[in-house]
């Protein structure tokens, strides 16, 4: 269904996250007839643009983003003209009085009381100077109707983040708080909710009794960018681990919920973070890897070493690579371990879930009748290919019997035409529409920060004296593969 009417402001109007992810993200939207006709978009900003030439800054990122590529001039010109540009400082009083203008202006048009939703695409440091002013100006009151969208990294540590908390809920309620998380709006991982609860053959399978392991890699070629600055402040485990990473966990462990409501999913997901294994220093120490790359070759191009990238302390000792092997203590994991991993400028860039089925219990076949053998399992390929595929043994034709690895594979370009919609299509979607599901909720923001902690403190206090540990286009320090392998596995790579 389409949305009620909607005033949508940006803080952040004029950074990257707009121009290439949301506005393409609203344009997709309108395009596939999903915005109400009565909408606007005011990004905020203290450039001096005009409402004209911000549009015009806007389809040059359309053009070079949006995943349809090259925008249609007649739709373009339809849905630019609901795009505004405040010129605005986020102290100053102004602004927010703007804001009412603009807001009472859209519902006397509108004939009814918009939503009306804050995106805040800034540093987190402004997060308070926004919200306290949305509060004095009496722009938040309205529960129902009002919403904050807040971007990651939600607070640095599990102290900051509780402060955050904190300051959010004095003003919004925690059903106007929408915690973006972009890996949860992505089509293959909310498909994971489908696969497990929408057929009946998985969930008999799905615990200790036939899982051995569980692996969860998110690897990626691409190195800093412009972001060194964030980044080095930030880490694999803040960027990546404590958000992305620890989601997809959740949706692979959790239990089934009773429906598919915002509150029942996320209760189902909290419950997964809360009985994970506290890390002792001990299991920090044996279950635990860093990294961090240093220069290489990529593609034919040498790319620079961690420590040489801009934005960067040229002694760093934060991590552009992590992996850790956690246990989740309860009835259906018990014993199970999940092996985890990311890093920057890996040797692919591939987001896999493998689920490995333990070996069966005794074999019929003679040895010679065994050409390569692999354990069940279940491969959840996230990007960029996007698939599914389950490993069986199977004989292959011939006179004698032999055994070989096949796949069964659901591959989403085989099956499936047109284009997928974005993650923000999705999650914007869902902010206008009022469904928080694949949004982050305080207490699950809270409880992975709380795992985390241990680990964090524990790499802070201790400078990893041999970094860089692992070159540039390789598959991490030679330690994560120690660490899978000390139980007798490797990390699976799709070919
Ligand atoms: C972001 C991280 O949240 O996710 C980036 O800050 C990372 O460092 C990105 O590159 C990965 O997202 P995706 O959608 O490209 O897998």
């Amino acid at each position: 269904a389409k949305a009620h009417p909607t005033i949508f402001f940006i803080f952040g109007g004029t950074g990257d996250l707009t121009s290439r992810k949301l506005i393409p993200a609203l344009f997709n939207l309108f395009l596939d007839g999903w915005m109400p006709e009565h909408m606007a978009i005011v990004a905020m900003g203290r450039t001096n643009f005009t409402d004209e030439k911000f549009r015009e800054e806007l389809l040059k990122d359309i053009n070079q983003f949006s995943r349809r590529g090259k925008a249609d001039q007649a739709q373009w010109d339809k849905f630019s003209k609901h795009v505004y540009f405040q010129v605005s400082d986020i102290n100053q009083s102004s602004t927010y009085v703007e804001q009412a203008e603009r807001i009472q202006k859209f519902t006397a048009e509108a004939g009814t009381a918009p939503n009306v939703i804050y995106y805040l695409a800034v540093a987190p440091r402004f997060f308070g100077a926004i919200t306290e002013n949305l509060a004095k100006h009496k722009l938040a009151i309205d529960a129902e109707r009002t919403r904050i969208v807040i971007e990651k990294p939600f607070g640095h540590d599990l102290q900051s983040a509780k402060e955050l908390n904190k300051q959010l809920c004095s003003i919004f309620s925690e059903r106007q708080i929408y915690r973006i998380d972009h890996y949860l709006g992505k089509e293959t991982v909310q498909n994971i909710l489908a696969f497990r609860f929408a057929n009946s053959i998985f969930e008999p399978v799905w615990n200790r009794n036939n899982i051995e392991h569980i692996q969860i890699s998110v690897t990626e070629q691409l190195g800093m960018g412009n972001r060194g600055g964030y980044y080095d402040e930030a880490g694999a485990m803040r960027d990546m681990i404590q958000n992305h990473i620890l989601q997809l966990l959740c949706l692979i462990a959790m239990e089934p919920p009773v429906s598919f409501k915002a509150d029942e999913v996320r209760n189902r997901k909290v419950d997964v973070l809360n009985s994970i294994r506290k890390f002792t220093p001990e299991d920090i120490k044996k279950n635990t890897v860093r990294g961090q790359y240093s220069k290489g070759w990529i593609e034919g191009k040498e790319v620079p070493g961690y420590r040489e990238e801009n934005g960067v302390n040229p002694e760093s000792n934060t991590e552009t690579f992590a992996a850790i092997k956690f246990f989740v203590d309860n009835w259906r994991w018990h014993g199970v371990p999940f092996y985890l991993r990311t890093g920057k400028r890996m040797h692919q860039s591939s987001s896999v879930i493998t689920i490995q089925f333990k070996d069966v219990p005794h074999l019929i076949f003679p040895s010679e009748a065994v050409e390569s053998w692999q354990q069940n399992r279940l491969i959840i390929s996230i990007q960029p290919e996007m698939s599914v595929r389950l490993q069986v043994q199977a004989k292959r034709p011939g006179l004698e019997m032999t055994l070989n690895p096949v796949d069964m594979l659901f591959d989403y370009n085989g099956t499936y035409t047109g284009d997928t919609p974005e993650a923000y299509e999705t999650l914007l979607l869902d902010t206008m529409i009022g469904d928080q599901t694949l949004f982050m909720r305080g207490d699950q923001v809270e409880a992975a920060w709380e795992l985390l902690m241990p680990i964090l403190n524990t790499w802070a206090g201790k400078k990893s004296l041999s970094f860089p540990n692992y070159s540039a286009d390789s598959w991490g320090p030679e330690t994560a593969e120690a660490l899978i392998a000390q139980d007798g596995f490797h990390w699976f790579t799709l070919p």
